[in-house]
């Protein structure tokens, strides 16, 4: 076996971050697509930047900054219960269909979830979808230093023990992979999509389609 450490992105990996769309079609009513988009492009934006400006913010709350923007963009009325209980849902977000494959994986490989959520916030997500047996955890909030920036991995790098070429790192999302490869990891990128990578000037050490087939 050629990896020590299997290492996964949480939101938009492992889990379905569009998932909590029937949560907000309940509260604003053929809303949810464009919502559930616009949350999440925020959340991501909002991130880097707090990144950039070197002014730390935990997930949960960026995360609660970029729902309400979402919700004011649409143009829907913002009631505070409402943003409670979809950033609720936050935390009983649907894993993918293979996910639930992996705890019949053979002992020899250890999972780890690495992921810019809180723990606060990635503990009762494993905990709902009976996760917590499967995965380790680890976040970036740990060390207040949010992926794709390079100290975050180096973090997740002295956690797991490993050198970095026998970390595989799985994510969805074509900037953390772009952190991770940059780093120094082996990444695979899971293109559920099937879409173009994009020209970051870094291209993922393999490309999957989903999480059925982890390379050995
Ligand atoms: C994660 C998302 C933000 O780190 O990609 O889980």
């Amino acid at each position: 076996m050629r990896y020590k450490a299997y290492v996964f992105d949480a939101y938009g990996t492992l889990f379905d971050v569009h998932s909590v769309m029937e949560k907000i079609h309940g509260h604003y009513p053929d809303q949810g697509a464009s919502i559930s988009q616009q949350w999440r492009e925020r959340q991501i934006h909002y991130f880097l930047v707090r990144q950039l400006i070197q002014g730390y913010r935990p997930f949960n709350e960026i995360t609660r900054w970029a729902l309400e923007d979402a919700l004011a963009f649409s143009d829907v009325t913002v009631k505070p219960d409402i943003v409670d209980d979809l950033m609720k849902q936050y935390e009983k977000l649907k894993p993918y269909d293979e996910v639930s494959t992996f705890s019949k994986n053979p002992p020899d490989k250890t999972f780890t979830i690495f992921s810019n959520g809180t723990r606060s916030m990635l503990e009762p997500l494993l905990n709902h979808n009976k996760l917590t047996e499967t995965f380790d955890l680890l976040s970036a909030d740990d060390v207040q230093v949010y992926k794709p920036h390079p100290d975050a991995y180096k973090y997740a790098q002295e956690k797991l023990g490993c050198k970095k070429e026998e970390i595989l790192f799985f994510s969805s999302n074509p900037w953390d992979i772009t952190g991770a490869a940059a780093f120094g990891f082996h990444t695979a990128w899971v293109n559920r999509k099937e879409q173009k990578w994009p020209e970051l000037g870094i291209e993922p050490t393999y490309i999957i389609q989903n999480l059925e087939e982890i390379p050995d």
